[in-house]
C-alpha cells in the first residue's frame, strides 16, 4: 500500500476512534422527561411546617410543588426502601434489615445509566454498620446498603460514597445520571429542625449542585422521608413537601400540582424515563408515576 494513503487511512481510523471515545464519554442516556435526576432526602418535618419556612417556601414557588405528597410510613427506614424498590419490602422498622432481590441500580445499570448513591459522613468501603462514630451517617438512611446484590458485592457498593465525593465528580464532569443525596443527622433536619435544613439547602447544598441544573435537563427533587406528626388523619396520612426543580421545570405554567403522590411513584416514574424494564415489587399496581405534564417543557 502507498505509504500516504496508509497515513490517511490511519489518520481517519484515529479520528473515528477518538471520535467514538469521546461520545461516550460525555454522552448521558437520553430519558424521555430528564437526563438527571437528583434527589435529596431530607428528614421529618410536616407539610405546614415545611411550607412555614421561608426558604422551602421560596423554592416551591420556583418549581412545581407537589402539595398532596405523602410518605408510606413511620418510622424513617420504611420510605427511603420505597423510593428504590416501589415497595416496603417487608422492612417496617428502623433497625438493619437486608433485602433480597433487585432495586433501582439494577434497573439503571442493565441500561448503562450510571448511579450513585452520596451519603454525608459514610464512612466508605461497602460500611455496613447501623451508624458511624459520630452518628451523623445512619443506616436506616441508606436504602442501598440493605439490598443484598449491592452490600455483598464489591463492585457494586462502591457506588455507595461519602457525599463529599459530590464535589470532585462536578469538578471532573462525571456526576452520574441518578443521584441519590442523604445529608447526615443534622443537616437533613432530623436531629436539628426544620430551618437549620433549609439553610444547609441555602447555603451548601444548592450552591453545590447549582451548575448542573444550569445547563443540562437535570431534575432536582426535594423530599422529606417522612412527616414529623405521627397522629394525623388516614386521608391526610403522612403529608409532607416535595418540590421539583430544574431549569426546565422552571418554564412550567403550573406551579403547583395536588395530585395524590407518595415515595413509591419514583420508581415507576425513572422506569418510564429511561424504558427500564419493571421491578415487579409493586411498582406497578401500587404506585402513581409522576404527573407527565410536569415534563412537558422538559421534552
Ligand atoms: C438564602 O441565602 C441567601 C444568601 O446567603 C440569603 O440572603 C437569604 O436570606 C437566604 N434565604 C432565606 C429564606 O433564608
Ligand atoms: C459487613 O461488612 C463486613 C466487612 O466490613 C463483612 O465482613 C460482613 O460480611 C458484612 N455483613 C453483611 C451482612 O454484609
Ligand atoms: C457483582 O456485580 C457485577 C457488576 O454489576 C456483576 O457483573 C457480578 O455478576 C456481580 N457478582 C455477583 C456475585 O452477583
Ligand atoms: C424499551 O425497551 C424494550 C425492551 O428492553 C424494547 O423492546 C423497546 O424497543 C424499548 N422502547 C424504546 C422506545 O426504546
Amino acid at each position: 500500500m502507498d505509504l500516504n494513503i496508509f497515513k490517511i487511512l490511519l489518520t481517519i481510523f484515529i479520528f473515528i476512534i477518538n471520535f467514538l471515545f469521546f461520545v461516550n464519554a460525555s454522552e448521558l442516556v437520553k430519558g424521555i422527561y430528564f437526563d438527571r435526576i437528583i434527589t435529596i432526602v431530607l428528614g421529618n418535618s410536616y407539610y405546614e411546617e415545611s411550607m412555614n419556612d421561608p426558604y422551602l417556601a421560596y423554592l416551591g414557588s420556583q418549581g412545581i410543588l407537589l402539595s398532596n405528597y405523602h410518605a408510606v410510613w413511620h418510622p424513617s427506614q420504611p420510605n427511603y426502601i420505597a423510593m428504590i424498590r416501589a415497595s416496603k419490602s417487608g422492612v417496617l422498622t428502623d433497625f438493619n434489615q437486608d433485602v433480597e432481590g433487585a432495586s433501582l441500580p439494577d434497573l439503571l445499570e442493565e441500561k448503562g445509566i450510571s448511579w450513585k448513591a452520596y451519603m454525608e459522613n459514610y464512612p466508605g468501603n461497602g460500611f455496613n454498620e447501623s451508624h458511624s462514630g459520630d452518628k451523623l451517617y445512619v443506616r436506616k438512611h441508606n436504602p442501598f446498603i440493605s439490598m443484598n446484590q449491592i452490600r455483598t458485592n464489591s463492585s457494586r457498593f462502591i457506588y455507595i460514597v461519602n457525599a463529599d465525593r459530590l464535589k470532585k465528580d462536578i469538578e471532573d464532569g462525571t456526576v452520574p445520571q441518578y443521584v441519590f443525596y442523604t445529608p447526615n443527622m443534622a443537616n437533613s433536619g432530623h436531629d436539628t429542625n426544620v430551618n437549620h435544613a433549609s439553610n444547609y439547602l441555602n447555603n451548601t447544598f444548592i450552591p453545590l449542585i447549582e451548575p448542573l441544573l444550569i445547563n443540562s435537563r437535570t431534575l432536582l427533587v426535594i423530599t422529606f422521608d417522612e412527616s414529623s406528626k405521627y397522629l394525623d388523619s388516614l386521608t391526610n396520612y403522612n403529608h409532607i413537601y416535595t418540590v421539583f426543580i430544574g431549569p426546565n421545570v422552571l418554564k412550567s405554567m403550573k406551579h403547583e400540582d395536588d395530585g395524590w403522590y407518595n415515595h413509591y411513584s419514583f420508581v415507576p416514574t425513572i422506569e418510564r424515563n429511561w424504558n427500564l424494564s419493571a421491578l415487579g415489587t409493586g411498582d406497578d399496581t401500587e404506585s402513581t408515576p409522576f404527573n407527565d405534564g410536569f415534563f412537558l417543557d422538559i421534552i
